[in-house]
């Protein structure tokens, strides 16, 4: 069994491919530049185990012949903006696994409106933003509405402080902030277009307790939890703090060591139509690990066997039970869960 990493020479790349070696998987290396990837092959010292496979993302033959190869596809390389699409589509063809980190809305909305029929036909499952953002808070929501039948409001709220956002992150974060026409679910129906960004105040768990956020928070929740949850509203909120940092935009250098000291919680609060209402959250340390290894036991438990059981698109809590998948992350240390019982 061998696991493709498309951008295996990123700081999200390199957790995941350690995380798939440390489970006993095969490796292709993957991505558009050769001498990082022979570098990357040569630091892990497992050339049994790791094969490299060039494949710029202009180059749709290439991208092709990796899926082909491949078992599965774990797409770590982005803005996903601009390398989203090429990737997942090579996935599609070849009807194997996907799984990527996307945070951002617009390339999540393209998965589903571009890939669902190639997938099906193909016999692939394609799962976006199987990451933190945007896959936890999924999963999150989820599990808190279990068994509802209305659901006026879902908000993700997330905590974050002391990211150290590596290019990748900088280079996505900047096609966000003065992105215009945004992705939201309003009143029961997905809308395109300008909206106001505000400041609100969410009601984290203790420790964190209340805090000023950022509203909305460009992350693809808005398109993927309605399609599990029946919610007339659903919005993602990030602590204002988080980008007043000084260090959050200066520390593309960073070591690995020290973006781990990133601290989260992602909470989630799904408001009853009627009154009343469900909160979740996890709590934890290291984004990129979290984020590392919740798209590796997705792409471990479908290459097994487990997950949706027709092939096409589709959201990470659409894939697995929301509340067992985030128990069995916390089993292995990826954050604290309070979950609904
Ligand atoms: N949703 C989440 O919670 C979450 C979590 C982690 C990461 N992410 C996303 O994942 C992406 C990578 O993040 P990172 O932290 O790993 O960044 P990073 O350390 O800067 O690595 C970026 C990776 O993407 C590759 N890449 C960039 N542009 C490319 C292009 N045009 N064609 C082919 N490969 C390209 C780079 O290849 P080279 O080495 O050749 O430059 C490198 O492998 C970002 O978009 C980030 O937002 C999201």
């Amino acid at each position: 069994m061998a696991i493709a990493v498309y951008g295996a020479t990123g700081h999200t790349g390199r957790l995941v491919t350690a995380e798939l070696l440390a489970r006993g998987q095969d490796v292709i290396l993957a991505g558009r530049s050769e001498p990082g990837l022979r570098s990357l092959a040569a630091e892990l010292a497992a050339p049994d185990r790791v094969a490299v496979h060039v494949a710029p993302i202009d180059d749709s033959a290439a991208l092709r012949r990796l899926a082909e190869r491949a078992d599965a596809l774990n797409h770590c390389a982005g803005p996903f903006t601009t390398t989203g699409a090429p990737v997942a589509a090579a996935a599609a063809a070849a009807g194997i696994p996907y799984v990527d980190h996307a945070i951002e809305p617009h390339p999540v909305k393209h998965l589903f409106d571009a890939f669902q029929s190639t997938a099906e036909r193909s016999g692939a499952v394609l799962i976006p933003q199987m990451s933190f953002y945007g896959g936890l808070g999924d999963l999150l929501a989820s599990a808190a509405a279990e068994g509802l039948s209305e659901v006026d409001k879902v908000t993700v709220g997330y905590a974050v402080s002391g990211w150290r956002m590596t290019q990748g992150a900088v280079n996505t974060a900047n096609l966000l902030i003065g992105e215009i026409d945004r992705v939201s679910f309003v009143d029961g129906a997905q809308r395109v277009g300008p909206v106001e960004i505000r400041n609100s105040v969410f009601p984290f768990p203790p420790p964190v307790g209340p805090r000023t956020t950022l509203v909305p928070f460009p992350s693809g929740e808005v398109v993927t939890v309605p399609r599990h949850v029946p919610a007339r509203t659903v919005e993602v909120q990030l602590t204002s703090s988080t980008f007043e940092e000084e260090q959050i935009f200066t520390s593309v250098d960073a070591s690995p060591e020290e973006r781990a000291r990133t601290e989260f919680t992602v909470a989630v609060q799904v408001l009853r139509t009627g009154g009343g209402g469900v909160n979740a959250h996890v709590r934890g340390r290291d984004i990129w690990r979290a984020g590392a290894l919740a798209s590796v036991e997705a792409v471990l438990r479908l290459t097994g066997g487990e997950g949706p059981r027709k092939a096409g698109v589709f959201s990470p809590a659409e894939s697995f039970p929301a509340g067992p998948f985030l128990r069995s992350l916390a089993e292995q240390g990826a954050f604290e869960a309070v979950l609904p019982d």
